[in-house]
């Protein structure tokens, strides 16, 4: 069976490198972006890694009857991998409606529409381990309680999963697995695709590699007496390539019926956990470059330590991270240096 997948959010920072995986295990893709946090020259860099420029289509996933009106263009569509959401989480305090809005609406608008057709369907979630809050053991397995979300935007990722388990239980033609990212870093080994993030960086990695490029003076580290080995916070930082490789196996499980529930969930992450001074330091390393870094108060909201165990994904999957911290930095840092027009490193 020929499969066509919409991937929503497919110009984004995940979307974009799961689009190159999918075009090149064969699977024709279709592009739905608003360009809110992308733009369109992601597709040239599709374009050059895989030899193919993916359709694309602009719509705003909130606006229903464009939802509608794209599953009657495409009716030969059999999957979706929805990425498409707002993803910051101080934001998400500020705006919550907006994110309510946003990141479920188009879901269910996804949903309703996939219902409507009446044939079996694949749905990855793009879920976080924001789901698990500060879990009570460490590393994180699937089976890990949820607690109650500490952002709206926490709480989309829960309530969207809560949204689809429902669905596969009124639609035995849908198939879900929601994949529960760690922390994503890192870039397309071929620097043609990469994290562009709007405005100044929440994320460490994005941080660090704008700091080491010059456009910030010094990087805070959020406290430095949380109850780990040198203090800092630990997080699971898994490379986007890895990540991308698993929703396409995750797609294929489901196309190929080895699903053992019609809904499924999966912590993506390498299993191990490193601290936000490992990471710097890792970073100089691979960079050669000497960060700037002061520690300052705790961030509110973040938790202690996050780090996956990966041994339902391994095994059910068989899918597991290949890439180490330091390869995923060493990416995060040339695709920086590219779009700074920095000179390459002779030492990288
Ligand atoms: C954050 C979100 C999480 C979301 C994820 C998406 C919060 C509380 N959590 O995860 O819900 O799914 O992004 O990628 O915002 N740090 C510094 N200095 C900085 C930036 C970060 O010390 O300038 C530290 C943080 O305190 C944390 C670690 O670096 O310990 C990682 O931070 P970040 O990259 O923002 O990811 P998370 O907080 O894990």
């Amino acid at each position: 069976m020929s499969s066509k997948i919409l991937v929503t959010g497919g110009l984004g920072y995940i979307g974009s490198h799961t689009s190159v995986e999918l075009i090149q295990q064969g699977f024709e893709i279709i592009i739905v972006d608003d360009l809110s946090n992308s733009n369109t020259d992601v597709l040239e860099g599709i374009n050059k890694i895989t030899g193919i420029t993916p359709k694309f289509v602009n719509l705003d996933l909130r606006n229903k009857s464009d939802v509608n009106r794209l599953f009657e263009n495409h009716q030969d569509l059999n999957g979706i991998i929805h990425f498409a959401a707002s993803k910051a989480v101080g934001e998400s305090v500020e705006r919550p409606l907006d994110y309510y809005e946003n990141n479920l609406s188009c879901l269910i608008y996804l949903l309703q529409a996939i219902e409507n057709k009446g044939q079996e369907f694949s749905f990855i979630f793009s879920s976080s381990c924001t789901v698990y809050g500060q879990a009570d053991e460490l590393p994180i397995t699937e089976q890990e309680p949820i607690k109650k979300a500490q952002s709206p935007y926490g709480n989309t990722k829960q309530i969207g999963e809560e949204i689809l388990f429902d669905n596969t239980r009124s639609n035995e033609l849908l198939k879900v697995i929601s994949l529960r990212y760690f922390n994503p870093i890192g870039g397309h080994p071929s620097i043609k695709i990469g994290e562009l993030p709007k405005g100044k960086p929440q994320n460490l990695v994005p941080f660090i590699t704008q700091t080491a490029a010059g456009l910030h003076e010094i990087i805070n580290v959020f406290g430095d007496d949380y109850p780990t080995r040198d203090g800092t916070c630990v997080r699971d930082y898994i490379h986007v390539v890895d990540l991308a490789k698993a929703h396409v196996v995750g797609l294929k499980r489901m196309m190929a019926d080895e699903q053992i529930e019609n809904f499924e969930v999966f912590n993506l992450g390498t299993g191990k956990g490193n601290t936000v001074l490992e990471v710097i330091k890792a970073f100089e390393k691979v960079s050669g470059v000497s960060l700037n870094y002061k520690i300052v108060d705790r961030r509110v909201g973040d938790i202690v330590a996050a780090f996956a165990d990966t041994t339902k994904a391994n095994k059910t999957l068989g899918w597991e991270a290949k890439s180490d911290l330091e390869e995923a930095l060493k990416t995060a840092w040339e695709w920086e240096k590219k779009i700074r027009n920095i000179k390459p490193n002779i030492s990288l």
